[in-house]
């Protein structure tokens, strides 16, 4: 296992896969009141600059049910938000704790914190990745299909940081990935450079939402307007306007076709009420799953 969960471009196949076949049996463990086996004690710094409902509380209920304590700080309170410089803040925290998640803007503030930090660093989330995210994808769609290798994963909507970890990680797993995205609004280049170098899974970026839905397993969309895009949520609203998945949408996929939505989801702007209802089973079982996945996470960098 690397160090530190930056992207999933760091991680083998085989890495991604035992972090899904230990959070699969981390879940068994909790829902069976079985004792997980992890020392005791252990600390997790959480910095969010950002935003957050579920990796807030999935991390903290995580680190918690592994028997350790999660440690809340937030810009506005802490001394990064008085401009403490990063390798200061990871020098110091690393000192206190174990492992240290970060929710953050520019993807090199993570970056910069793992270069600084002797104790592991998680990205919970970052302008161009969202690597926990994806985890708990790869995990409910293997729980609801049995496997990932061979089905094809369609993503509609904004290049963001949901896409660009889900080409990475859908292909790292052997899936087919098809992105829709309009003009201007297309993944990072480093995902796309990743993608172009795959060669065992089909990989296409198109700008029609109905190519790319033809004959998907899974269909995820995320906001058109991402935190610290607030000003451009007009904008946004006019160019995703057809990036819609919506039942029109989800006729074009395989039968039993998955929704997946990372939450939280603006209803009748990526996803009309409807489908979202249809699918919110799996949805829930996603938002649950990043308990699994990080919790699986946290056992292998911290031990
Ligand atoms: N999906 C996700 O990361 O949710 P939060 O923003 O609520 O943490
Ligand atoms: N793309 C969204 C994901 C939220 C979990 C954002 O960055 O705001």
């Amino acid at each position: 296992m690397p160090k530190h969960l930056l992207k999933l471009l760091d991680y083998s196949r085989a890495e991604i896969e035992e972090i899904l076949n230990v959070a699969d049996q981390l879940k068994y463990e909790q829902k069976n009141g079985i004792p997980h086996s992890f020392p005791k004690g252990k600390t997790l710094a959480m910095i969010f600059e950002k935003n957050s409902t579920r990796t807030r509380v999935s991390f903290e209920v995580g680190i918690f049910q592994l028997g350790g304590h999660g440690v809340f700080l937030s810009s506005a309170t802490s001394q990064m938000g008085r401009g403490e410089p990063i390798a200061d803040t990871a020098r110091t925290l690393a000192r206190y704790c174990d492992c240290i998640m970060i929710r953050t803007y520019g993807h090199e503030i993570v970056e910069e914190l793992a270069k600084w930090s002797d104790v592991p660093v998680i990205n919970g989330l970052t302008d161009r990745y969202h690597p926990c995210q994806v985890l708990a994808d790869l995990m409910t769609i293997r729980e609801h299909k049995s496997r990932l290798e061979g089905l094809k994963l369609c993503y509609i909507g904004d290049g963001n940081n949901m896409a660009n970890s889900l080409i990475v990680g859908g292909l790292k797993m052997g899936m087919d990935v098809s992105v829709a995205c309009p003009e201007g609004y297309g993944p990072h280049q480093e995902a796309l450079d990743f993608a172009a170098t795959v060669t065992d899974a089909k990989f296409s970026l198109v700008t029609d939402p109905k190519e790319a839905a033809v004959g998907a397993d899974v269909i995820i969309t995320d906001v058109w307007a991402s935190m610290g895009q607030e000003d451009e949520a007009e904008a946004r609203r006019i160019a995703f306007a057809g990036y819609q998945v919506n039942d029109e949408l989800m006729a074009l996929a395989n039968p039993g076709c998955m929704v997946q939505h990372c939450l939280p989801a603006k209803k009748g702007q990526e996803i009309t009420e409807a489908v979202f209802a249809a699918h919110a089973t799996e949805i829930f079982d996603e938002a649950e799953n990043r308990l699994h996945a990080q919790k699986a996470v946290m056992v292998l960098l911290m031990q």
